[in-house]
């Protein structure tokens, strides 16, 4: 059982160190911080639009790339694509980092938060 023990706390570590701190977050945390968003998102497959967009598989999606939601101008000449570090940047401060954006929130203000809820939205994807 030691040896086992010694080899998953090895490879854990080794783990740890190869992600990038952005990737190091809680998804059952990040559950948590989604009820800040639950307002206005879903996250489930297929699961419906409301004021925002269902946020299903959104990591690594283009900006403005669900079927039958209105976004607004700004979004959908963004360019962007939703890698870590944008939706970082996004949910820091929407209205900041993608000006007319009509997302109405105030934005996270703890980093962890923000990762926490990244490891959670992969999980939905
Ligand atoms: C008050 C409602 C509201 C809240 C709360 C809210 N959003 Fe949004 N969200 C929107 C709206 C509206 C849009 C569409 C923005 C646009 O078209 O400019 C949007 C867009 C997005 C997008 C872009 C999706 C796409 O398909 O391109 C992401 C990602 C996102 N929201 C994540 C979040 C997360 C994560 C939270 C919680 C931390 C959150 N939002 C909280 C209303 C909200």
């Amino acid at each position: 059982m030691a040896k086992v023990a010694k080899v998953v706390l090895g490879l854990a570590v080794g783990f740890g160190l190869s992600l990038s701190a952005a990737q190091a977050g809680d998804a059952v945390a990040g559950k948590k911080v989604f009820k800040k968003c639950k307002a206005c998102h879903t996250v489930d497959a297929g699961g419906k639009n409301k004021i925002g967009p269902n946020l299903h598989g959104v990591i690594g999606k283009a900006a403005a790339a669900v079927e039958g939601y209105k976004y607004s101008k700004a979004m959908k000449a963004s360019g962007l694509t939703w890698t870590e570090e944008n939706l970082t940047g996004f949910l820091t401060k929407p209205k900041k980092f993608l000006p007319k954006t009509k997302m109405s929130f105030g934005g996270l203000k703890k980093p962890q938060q923000i990762e926490d809820l990244i490891a959670y939205l992969k999980e939905n994807s």
